[in-house]
């Protein structure tokens, strides 16, 4: 059976991709992604924050016109010199390049389009094969419109794209007025893929310590959902790969995904509950799910049940919301 597929322009066996986590952190960590199936490995962020502190050091060292390196460092208290910074990552993105076979894609997380930016050059030079953009923004401030949110987006892309040659996809925030028409000017500005969608972060509270508590959490399988309508509604009418991201907990989501019409799946948080291994799973009930249907291959499936190919359109749109609400009835309670 056919399980291949085309994400970024870059060919893959099979549509199941290892999403960005601390899983890729280390050598020995994307080497048993490789030996566990994964197609293709997302590694975890760089962030603009770790680039900026490194730069702010590198600045202080100049105005200071001191001459010996290791003796200023000790004048600069907030150097970041934990094993995760720029050096290391791009270090880490050759060394993984050269020790395995898939494709190596690397991650920058960030705000703005300046100085950081600089490092998606400096990823493909280490090697990477594609670059995925995560562009993760919480607009408090009140006075920021719509439009300069979007903006963000634009900028970010426009200026990394000038600077690489490899693909480059953006990693997208569900929350847009007006999401298709954002996933649709994003593949006109040259977004070679979209991944729908990040995960922000929400801060829970603690009523004990009345804290905000900043435990981030796992996803359920639940979370689909939302992906997998946009990349239903998406599918054949934006030119540019689709990555179904949130909620691959089995081979069900996984199936689901590709007939909505995405080109890969990734998976982050069922790899951190059940470990690399668990990528067999997924990919055996793929298999098994097509070929107790006759399927030979995955073009097949892909996108068959996308409002493009949907004989009932209506399904995913308001018409069904109204019809999935009165099928609904009261629950009969004692006194009611
Ligand atoms: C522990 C952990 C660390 C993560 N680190 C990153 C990261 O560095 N960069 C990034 O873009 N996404 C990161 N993510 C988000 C995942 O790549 C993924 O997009 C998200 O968790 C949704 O997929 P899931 O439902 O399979 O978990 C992280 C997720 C988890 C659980």
């Amino acid at each position: 059976m056919d399980l291949s597929t085309r994400y970024l322009g870059l060919d893959l066996k099979h549509p199941i991709i290892a999403s960005s986590t601390p899983l890729s952190e280390t050598l020995d960590g994307i080497r048993l992604l490789e030996d566990s199936g994964a197609s293709a490995i997302v590694m975890f962020s760089l962030f603009e924050e770790q680039i900026r502190r490194e730069n702010e050091a590198f600045d202080f060292l100049l105005e200071s016109g001191t001459e010996s390196f290791a003796e200023s460092l000790n004048y600069f208290p907030h150097v970041d010199r934990s094993p995760k910074g720029p050096e290391h990552y791009l270090n880490l993105i050759s060394k993984a390049v050269a020790a395995t076979e898939i494709p190596i894609i690397g991650s920058l997380n960030g705000v703005t389009n300046e100085g950081w930016i600089d490092y998606a050059k400096q990823i493909q030079d280490a090697g990477a094969h594609a670059l995925e953009l995560n562009v993760y923004f919480i607009p408090t401030d009140l006075e920021l419109s719509p439009a300069e949110v979007e903006q963000r987006y634009f900028d970010i892309l426009q200026a990394v794209k000038a600077s690489v040659s490899i693909p480059v996809a953006i990693k997208l925030s569900p929350f847009f007025s007006a999401i298709g028409n954002m996933a649709k000017r994003l593949a006109e500005a040259g977004a070679d893929g979209l991944v729908l969608f990040n995960r922000f972060y929400q801060p829970d509270f603690d009523l004990e310590r009345l804290q905000v508590d900043p435990r981030a959490s796992l996803s359920t399988a639940e979370e689909i959902r939302l992906p997998l309508l946009w990349i239903a509604v998406l599918y054949g009418r934006i030119n540019t790969s689709l990555a179904g991201s949130r909620g691959v907990h089995s081979a069900t989501e996984v199936i689901k995904y590709l007939l909505a019409g995405a080109d890969v799946v990734m998976v982050a948080s069922a790899l951190m509950k059940h470990g690399p291994n668990h990528l067999q799973v997924l990919f055996e009930g793929l298999e098994q799910w097509l070929e107790a249907r006759d399927y030979q291959s995955l073009d097949e499936v892909k996108g068959v049940m996308s409002r493009l190919n949907a004989a009932n359109p209506g399904a995913f749109e308001r018409v069904n919301y109204i019809k999935v609400l009165e099928s609904f009835e009261a629950p009969q309670f004692p006194g009611a």
